[in-house]
Order: structure tokens, then C-alpha cells, then sequence
């Protein structure tokens, strides 16, 4: 099994060392992999002069997953866009065809104390939020700044698009998930202004005729933010476009205590896939041994259950995680008074350990 490493920039790098490390773990009792790096992001432009260097979408194309770090940093995202670290991103999920973007929010049982919302609240909360990743405002044309020749204005313009089959195969795979889950897909749009999504509404609703059996609701995004923070154990599937997903993830990530523990899976039609953390470089905490590196190792399991077949493995690292968090182990963004603060390292030693069924 070929993996391909893209650490990419600011805590990419250090938070996919912590995944390599639970890998090697991993391949000790069992599978065995093929490991390549290759550079992307703001780092791709300084080696190769692009944020997705030729070969880097090469060796894309030949792995079997992927596991990415974080693109771009607040210098580059001034940068005209082709020389913008998260442009590599964006171009290499499009060249992949990975519409599917799987951000599941887990509330571990260890870490209810750790989120800014009250315990009950977020108890038991077991949601994914399944982005459109290819399509929508990220992709449409026309966009770009211009000046208006009337006026003598600039006007920035970026268009929302979506067509009938990107919406339907999305719906699709919202659809497939919730069976495997709790039968519940909750369609997010904007339907009532815009009329990208009022198709997107109407579309998931006829898919949803081929799923019986699975309850199809729809929110608007603005009443869908409010009911993720009042209500959330009320999810089990969120489907909704590339800007809303995006948004709405991060928002959810606090359910769970913090950004650093959502992992994500970016699918396209032949299953291969991109593993990837919600988070971004965090320029704020890089290079201090401060990062969370469990967003990284959990996008890890992800690969191991959904693009390589090997879902003892997956649940073994998921387990192991689980098993660091009971014991008291918390980097900075989830610490809680009593706990064992530690830093990006020592967490990952630490879920190593308990791979391998050593006392962590
Ligand atoms: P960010 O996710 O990098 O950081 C937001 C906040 O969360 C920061 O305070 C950061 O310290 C904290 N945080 C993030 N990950 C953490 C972790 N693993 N452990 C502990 N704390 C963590 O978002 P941002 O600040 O808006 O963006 C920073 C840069 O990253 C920008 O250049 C942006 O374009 C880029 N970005 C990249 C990706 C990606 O590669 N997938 C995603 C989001 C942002
Ligand atoms: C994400 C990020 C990216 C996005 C940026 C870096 C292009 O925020 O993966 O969530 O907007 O998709
Ligand atoms: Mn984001």
C-alpha cells in the first residue's frame, strides 16, 4: 500500500510526524506500507516554484491515500492565487476529483470538559458533516477583481455554481453514509435567497426518494449554525455545499472541545482519498511543540477503514486515542485543570505506545 506524505506548512509538518509514527506502529503487527513525501503548499513553492509542483500531483495520482498536513500561511494567502500555499489544496482536490469531504464531529466521552459548550449540550454528539468539496463559490466562474469601466470601481465577483450531477452524487453519498449510521441526513442550504441552492434542495429531495429509508430534513444554513450549537445530539449526517461545509465544520469542531480533534476523509469516484485535519497551518502555534496531532493521527484511522482495507488497524489507533485521553494526556487546546499537560511530540509518543499495548 503506497501512502504519500504532504506535510505541507506551519504545523502540517509536526502533526503528520505524530501520524507516521502511529503508521510505524500500525505496521508492526500487521500491514505494510510504502511511504513517500512529496512537498505542496507554501512549501511546494519554495522548492518547486508552485504550491502543487507536477510531481507532487504525480505521485497523488499513484498513492493509495494520501495523508496531508496543512497548506499556506497568512504571508501567502496575500499572494496572487496562483502562488497561494491553500490554492495547492484546492487544486489538488480538484485534479483528484474528491467530492466527497467526510468531517466527522465526536464528542469523546473523555473530553466533555474540554469544550467552551456546557457537558449536556454536548454529550453524545456523533455527527458528520459531509462538504461538497470540488464545486460551489470555491470553483465558479466568472471571478476575480475588476475594475468597473462605469464607475472606475474595483468589483470583486466569485460566482456560486452547482450542477445537477455534482449536487446528486454528493446526495448519494450522504445517503450511503446515513444507512450506515443512524438514517438520518440533514440537507443544508440556503434555498429561500439563492438559486444554486435551491436546486442543490431540490435534488437532494429526489435522490432521498431512492433512500426510504433514511429521514431526510432540510435547514437553512443560517438555522442550521444555531441548531448545531443548541441542539447538536439532534445530527447524524449533514450534507451541504463546499462554503457552508467548510464553515459549519469548524464551528462543529468546538463541540468536540477543539479544531485539533477533527479529522477528515476527501473521497472521489475511485475510492482513493485524501486524509487531511480540519485545522490549518496555525501559523499562532507552529514550531513550539503546541499542536493538537490527533486531528492528524484520527485522519490516519480514517485512510486505514475508508481507501486501505484495514479496519482492525483503524479501530486499533481510534481505541488508542481513546485510551491517551483517559489517561489524563491533553495538549494545550483541551487541557483541563488535573490533566496531564504535554506537548505535539509526547502526544504522539504517547497514542504510539498505546498501539503497540504498552502502558502509555
Ligand atoms: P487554523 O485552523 O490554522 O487556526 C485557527 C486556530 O485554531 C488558531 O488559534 C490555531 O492555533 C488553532 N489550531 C488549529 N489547529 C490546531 C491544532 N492542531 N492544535 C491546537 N490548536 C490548533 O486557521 P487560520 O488561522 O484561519 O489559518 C491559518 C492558515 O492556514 C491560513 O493561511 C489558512 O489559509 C490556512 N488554512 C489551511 C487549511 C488546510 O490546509 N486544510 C485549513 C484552514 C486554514
Ligand atoms: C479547509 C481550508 C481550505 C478550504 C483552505 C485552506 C483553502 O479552510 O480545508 O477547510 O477553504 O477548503
Ligand atoms: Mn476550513
Amino acid at each position: 500500500m503506497k501512502i504519500l506524505l504532504l506535510p505541507g506548512d506551519g504545523i502540517g509538518r509536526e502533526v503528520t510526524s505524530q501520524a507516521v509514527k502511529v503508521l510505524r506502529a500500525v505496521s508492526a503487527n500487521g500491514p505494510q506500507f510504502e511511504i513517500a513525501e512529496a512537498a505542496i503548499g507554501d512549501a511546494g513553492l519554495a522548492a518547486a516554484g508552485d504550491p502543487l509542483p507536477a510531481e507532487t500531483l504525480e505521485a497523488a495520482r499513484k498513492a493509495d491515500g494520501i495523508l496531508f498536513g496543512a497548506a499556506g500561511t497568512y504571508e501567502s494567502d496575500l499572494l496572487p492565487p496562483e502562488k497561494r500555499g491553500g490554492h495547492g489544496l484546492l487544486r489538488l482536490r480538484k485534479a483528484l476529483d474528491l467530492y466527497a469531504n467526510f468531517r466527522p464531529v465526536f464528542a469523546f466521552p473523555e473530553l466533555l470538559g474540554a469544550s467552551t459548550l456546557r457537558r449536556e449540550v454536548v454529550e453524545g454528539v456523533d455527527l458528520v458533516v459531509l462538504r461538497e468539496l470540488t464545486g460551489d463559490i470555491y470553483f465558479g466562474t466568472p471571478r476575480g477583481i475588476h475594475r468597473d469601466e462605469a464607475t472606475g470601481e474595483r468589483v470583486g465577483i466569485n460566482t456560486m455554481r452547482y450542477t445537477e450531477s455534482e449536487i446528486r452524487r454528493v446526495a448519494h453519498a450522504a445517503f450511503k453514509a446515513a444507512r450506515l449510521r443512524r438514517s438520518k441526513v440533514c440537507s443544508v442550504d440556503k434555498a429561500n435567497v439563492l438559486e444554486t441552492t435551491a436546486l442543490w434542495r431540490e435534488v437532494v429531495t429526489e435522490v432521498g426518494r431512492e433512500y426510504a429509508d433514511v429521514a431526510l430534513t432540510h435547514l437553512y444554513v443560517d438555522a442550521a449554525a444555531m441548531h448545531l450549537i443548541r441542539s447538536p445530539r439532534d445530527f447524524d449526517v449533514i450534507v451541504t455545499g463546499n462554503i457552508f461545509g467548510d464553515i459549519l465544520s469548524d464551528a462543529a469542531a468546538m463541540l468536540t472541545g477543539s479544531i485539533g480533534m477533527l479529522p477528515s476523509a476527501s473521497i472521489g469516484p475511485t475510492g482513493k482519498g485524501l486524509y487531511e485535519p480540519v485545522h490549518g497551518s496555525a501559523p499562532d502555534i507552529a514550531g513550539k511543540d503546541l499542536a493538537n496531532p490527533l486531528a492528524s493521527i484520527l485522519s490516519f484511522a480514517m485512510m486505514l477503514r475508508l481507501s486501505l482495507g484495514q479496519p482492525e488497524a483503524a479501530e486499533a489507533v481510534e481505541r488508542a486515542v481513546r485510551t491517551v485521553l483517559a489517561e489524563g494526556y491533553r495538549t494545550g487546546d483541551i487541557m483541563e485543570p488535573g490533566a496531564r499537560l504535554v506537548g505535539t511530540e509526547a502526544m504522539g509518543d504517547a497514542v504510539t505506545r498505546a498501539v503497540h499495548g504498552q502502558k502509555v
